[in-house]
């Protein structure tokens, strides 16, 4: 099928990409010349596995080409994703519509009949139904089928996903997706049809689900930091429970990243709107709750250097919002170490993909190659994005460098007895008694 994927972003260049890899012929569409460029070359503006060899296939083999016409777009395929972004608002935290607005403003008068605008941007519950008409004058159809790709698997997640959902307002449209995605459902990825509202709901929905597992378990954290407790042992006894399960449950510096915490402003602000605030106020809490993890890492590190950052060196290991993935949007690590620096502190971060990045929107934080670099002279070491290599660092050798060997594990998965064999002081959130 001709296909065409309408912004292409970390969703919509791995929709592209895996499209075209699944048998589609597809054109990828972006206002962004530089990135139109970059890809029609092969060159993903991002670190995504697997993706690059991906796009170098499909654009050798002509199946995925780019443009930055949407009239070109319109002309090319019946069937057209819409991967734009869906931004928080500046004045508050309902979702900013403009760019998937232009889209199908600019798609609409030159769609042929018949013609189906899939939307894949994460959108307030409503939003299909209320654009419908701007295409229903082409003779054009709305649907919408909610992403659920995760950044440093979106690759793997996209051609298996876990589920694929099509909010359809006809059985045409149902059709079309039905084929559009047969490879995937042929290797077994599940299908739920259903209407277009629910479609939206089911996206912002697990989303809220998941932030909110996350602040659960931080606020146990909380909890455990006044008794004595031990969060690690009680997210592992908890996560046994098969009601439970372990996935998100993970105590720590909590969510970051382009998605979670703004869909939960969104869906908080679109519940006030229908009159249903009620409903989901406890995501407010959900998010402050995710707020406080920064500000309590800070002071925990605070404490390691006597009380003040003023004139003391710290090493942050990772940039990124989580592993895997070089995108600084939101990224709890990144807003800790501005507010060490903020504080009087010289910062001097790692990571292994994120920091041109980070440079980029942090130039007062000082960055490092290797981990040794950012170590050197360091009053303390702060560990604030789980990428596995940092498992496998020598704390001893480590030791050897820093000024005073003391850790504060902010995501809770380096080994506490080797760090602290080394001769290294640790401090964790939730496990007060590491010491
Ligand atoms: N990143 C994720 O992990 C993820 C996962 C699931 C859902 N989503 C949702 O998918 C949507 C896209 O997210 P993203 O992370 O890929 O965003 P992104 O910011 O990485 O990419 C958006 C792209 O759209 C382009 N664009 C903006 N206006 C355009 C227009 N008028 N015409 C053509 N292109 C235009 C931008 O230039 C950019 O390249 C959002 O709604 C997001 O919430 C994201």
């Amino acid at each position: 099928m001709r296909l065409t994927v309408i912004g292409t972003g970390y969703v919509g260049a791995v929709h592209a990409a895996c499209m075209a890899e699944t048998g589609h012929e597809v054109l990828g569409v972006d206002v962004d010349e530089e990135r139109v460029a970059a890809l029609a070359a092969g060159h993903p503006p991002f670190h995504e596995p697997g993706l690059s060899a991906m796009l170098q296939r499909t654009v050798a083999a002509g199946t995925l080409r780019f443009t930055t016409s949407l009239e070109e777009a319109a002309r090319f395929a019946d069937t057209h994703f819409v991967c734009v972004g869906t931004p928080q608002r500046p004045d508050s935290g309902a979702a900013d519509l403009r760019h998937v607005e232009a889209v199908v403003d600019g798609l609409a008068p030159g769609l042929r009949e018949g013609a189906l605008v899939v939307g894949k941007s994460t959108v307030p519950v409503g939003t299909a139904d209320r654009l419908a008409p701007r295409l229903a004058v082409s003779g054009a159809e709305i649907a919408w089928n909610p992403e659920f790709l995760r950044e440093g698997s979106a690759v793997q997640d996209t051609l298996r996903p876990e589920r694929i959902v099509a909010g359809v307002r006809s059985a045409g449209a149902e059709a079309r997706l039905r084929a559009v995605y047969a490879p995937l459902t042929a290797a077994g990825a599940p299908f739920v049809v259903t209407d277009t509202v629910t479609a939206e709901l089911v996206k912002v929905a697990s989303n809220s689900f998941l932030a909110t597992k996350i602040s659960f378990i931080n606020a146990m954290a909380e909890i455990c930091d006044v008794m004595g407790a031990d969060v690690l042992t009680l997210a592992e006894a908890m996560g046994r429970d098969s009601r439970i399960g372990p996935a998100f449950l993970s105590p720590g510096l909590g969510f970051g990243g382009s998605c979670l915490p703004k869909d939960i402003r969104a869906f908080a602000a679109r519940a006030e709107e229908i009159g249903r605030g009620e409903s989901v106020a406890f995501l407010r809490q959900v998010d402050e709750i995710n707020a406080r993890q920064r500000r309590r890492t800070v002071d925990l590190a605070e404490r390691f250097t006597g009380g003040s950052f003023e004139d003391r060196d710290v090493a942050v290991l990772g940039a990124a919002f989580k592993p895997g993935s070089d995108d600084v949007r939101d990224s709890p690590a990144l807003a800790v170490a501005e507010e060490v620096r903020r504080r009087g502190a010289r910062v001097r971060v790692h990571d292994p993909e994120a920091i041109d990045n980070a440079r980029a929107v942090y130039p007062e934080l000082q960055y490092a190659l290797d981990v040794t670099k950012a170590c050197e002279q360091a009053d303390v070491v702060l560990h604030l994005t789980e990428w596995p290599q940092y498992r496998e660092l020598d704390p001893a050798a480590l030791a050897g460098v820093v000024r005073a060997p003391a850790l504060v594990d902010a995501r809770n998965t380096l080994d506490p007895q080797a760090w602290r064999a080394a001769g290294w002081r640790l401090g964790a959130p939730g496990r007060p008694r590491l010491g």
